[in-house]
Parts: C-alpha cells; sequence; structure tokens
C-alpha cells in the first residue's frame, strides 16, 4: 500500500503530467482521494481523463501562482505531493521567469496554504541537476556549495529551502527528493522521446545533441514512486522536520547507447548519428551527471532495474510495445 492508512486524501500538484499521472492511477487503484491540481500547461487532460468519473478523484485546472484556489484545494487534505513545476529546462534559458514563477513561487504558495489550511505533510518532487558542476563525484546529499548552472535547478535549490524554512517555522514534515531521469510511458520531454520524435521524422538520420560522450542514470516511473513511498514510511523525522535523498540508480547509460536501443525497438538499421557538437546538449544540461543513492539505499531501497534496462522497457512502453502495469 502507497503512504499509511491514516492518509486517506492527497493533493497532488501537476497531477496531469508524467509522473503525476502514473501517481494519480497507482494512489486511485488503491482506494485513497486524490484531488489533481495542474493547470495542463505541460500535462494532459487524455492522461486523467479515465479518472473523471471516479468519485475518489477531483481535477482541479488551476494554477499555482492563484494561492486563494490553491488553499481551497487543500481543505481535508492530508498530504501534499508536490510535482508541479516547470520542466522544460531549455526553455528557462529564453522565458528567464518560467522557473521563478512555476517552481519558486508556486512551491512558496503551496507551503503558504499548507499553513493557511493546516496541511502539515509535503513529498516534494527535487532534481539531481541541483549539484551543477562542482567537480565533487559522485553527487551526494552531503555535498556543497551548491551551485546550479540552470535556471530549472536554482528552481528546485531555492523551493527545497523554502521547504525546510516552512518546516523549521510552521511545524510542517517534508520528505523532498533529488531524482535521476524518469522514464516510462507519456513522457512528453526527455532524450527517449526526443530520439523517438526526430525518427519518426527522419529514419535515415538522427541529429544527437552535443558530443556523444553524455551519461546519466535512469530509472522507472513506479521504481521513482515506491522509492518516494518508502521513504516516506522509513525516513526517520524525530530530530529533524524533513529531510533530503537522492532517489535513481547508481549505474548510468550513455546518449549513444539510448539511440542505439531505440532504433533497434523501432526496427531501423543504418541509421547515421550525427552530432550537433560542444560537451552540452542544451545550456544548462549536465553531461556527466553520477548520482549517489549510498543514503536512500542504506534505508533499505534501491531500484530493481538497472538504467539501461530502465531506458529500454520504457522506450518499449513509449512505442506501446508494453505496459504500465497500473493502467487500465
Ligand atoms: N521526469 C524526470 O526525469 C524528472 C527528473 C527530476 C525531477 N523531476 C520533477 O518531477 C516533477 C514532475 O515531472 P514530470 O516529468 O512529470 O513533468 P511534467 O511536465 O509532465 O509534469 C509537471 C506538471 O506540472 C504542471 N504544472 C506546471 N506548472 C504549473 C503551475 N504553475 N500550476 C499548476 N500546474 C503546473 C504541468 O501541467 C504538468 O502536468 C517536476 O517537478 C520535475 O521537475 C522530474
Amino acid at each position: 500500500m502507497l503512504l499509511t492508512p491514516q492518509i486517506k486524501k492527497i493533493l497532488i500538484t501537476g497531477g496531469a503530467g508524467f509522473i503525476g499521472s502514473h501517481l494519480v492511477e497507482m494512489l486511485l487503484k488503491e482506494n485513497k482521494q486524490v484531488i489533481c491540481f495542474d493547470n495542463l500547461s505541460s500535462g494532459k487532460k487524455e492522461w486523467i481523463k479515465p479518472h473523471l468519473r471516479n468519485r475518489n478523484f477531483i481535477f482541479h485546472k488551476a494554477d499555482l501562482l492563484d494561492l486563494d484556489k490553491l488553499k481551497k484545494s487543500l481543505k481535508g487534505s492530508d498530504l501534499v505531493w508536490h510535482l508541479a513545476a516547470n520542466t522544460d529546462i531549455p526553455n528557462g534559458f529564453f522565458k528567464t521567469d518560467m522557473d521563478l514563477k512555476n517552481c519558486v513561487i508556486g512551491t512558496r504558495n503551496v507551503l503558504e496554504g499548507m499553513r493557511l489550511s493546516g496541511v502539515k505533510q509535503i513529498i516534494f518532487s527535487s532534481t539531481g541537476a541541483i549539484y551543477g558542476e562542482t567537480g565533487k563525484i559522485p553527487f551526494s546529499e552531503s555535498n556543497g556549495p551548491l551551485l546550479p548552472i540552470s535556471l530549472y535547478a536554482a528552481g528546485k535549490l531555492s523551493s527545497e529551502s523554502f521547504i525546510s524554512a516552512y518546516c523549521y517555522l510552521f511545524g510542517l514534515n517534508a520528505w523532498m527528493f533529488r531524482f535521476g531521469n524518469v522514464l516510462g510511458a507519456r513522457m512528453g520531454h526527455g532524450v527517449i522521446h526526443d530520439f523517438q520524435v526526430k525518427l519518426r521524422k527522419n529514419q535515415k538520420q538522427l541529429e544527437i545533441l552535443g558530443d556523444g560522450n553524455q551519461a546519466k542514470n535512469y530509472f522507472l516511473v513506479e521504481e521513482c514512486i515506491g522509492g518516494m513511498d518508502f521513504v516516506y514510511k522509513h525516513a526517520d523525522l524525530a530530530k529533524q522536520p524533513c529531510d533530503i535523498f537522492n532517489l535513481g540508480t547508481d549505474s548510468r547509460t550513455g546518449v549513444v547507447e539510448i539511440a542505439d536501443i531505440i532504433c533497434q525497438e523501432m526496427k531501423l538499421q543504418g541509421v547515421k548519428y550525427k552530432f550537433t557538437g560542444g560537451k552540452r546538449g542544451w545550456p544548462g544540461d549536465q553531461p556527466q551527471v553520477f548520482l549517489s543513492v549510498a543514503k536512500v539505499k542504506k534505508l533499505g531501497w534501491y531500484p530493481t532495474h538497472s538504467s539501461t534496462e530502465a531506458v529500454r522497457i520504457a522506450t518499449r512502453r513509449m512505442l506501446g510495445l508494453e505496459k504500465f502495469a497500473y493502467e487500465g
């Protein structure tokens, strides 16, 4: 069972997004009451459509910047699972207020809404991107100083700080997670999504951003949700009101290996790879991600699939060759 029997009603911000819509499905399967708060900026109504008639499900199409609506929607919830944010990382370079509004102010509004409506628990999706490139490898929760290299990461690090301060000042508890790359069906962004879109348009040549040396860690969406749930149940918040955990695998997959897997699963042969060059795929990209998951491992959790297995499974799900176990 996800969460505990005492947690009956959960407000999910970003519940119509990639991770959020999987979480909605998993919670509804367990007869939890779910309130989905999403402005559909990158989420899709079709991903939550099957639940719109479920009496345990309420959908508010609304923006985190609307504090009044947030406060009303939060009433009676036992926990907030806060996933909403700008997730178009490259676009933050051009629209420089996106991460400030949708992540920093959005998170502060969630916290303020919780304070005003008496909700005490929050699970937060941060990112391994907050580690930037300080050269301390692997990226461990105790690394510092943290110097983000994208506005997305800056927004997440600021949000972690606001969450911590609200916990210490107003009696909240928070479980914060710095994810590796999360994979599954319904991805609206990320390397697997991009390569599939490009290969559908041109089956002879694939453009790969950067020099081809990028390597990151990948894990499946249900493992990400399972990992958060495990930590929620097992982390000791007796001495401090909030804690932070890296979440993912410690294996990695290179970008060319990902391209190979996608071509294999799409049954394409002889595709030429064209590299755009430079070590970064886009401004703010972290080409090398070495996430340490020792802290969550010590607590007793580790994903079942390696990074490369997760890439293949997610590719197959996106191509409709495999199903997410909770679907339908
Ligand atoms: N997918 C990953 O690999 C990954 C990695 C690290 C962290 N995360 C974090 O996990 C969370 C979920 O990511 P995802 O991959 O499902 O992305 P997503 O874009 O599919 O989901 C984000 C959701 O938030 C909603 N949203 C955005 N701004 C909003 C606002 N102002 N008000 C209301 N709703 C708003 C969007 O419509 C969308 O449904 C995000 O916070 C993301 O930063 C994801």
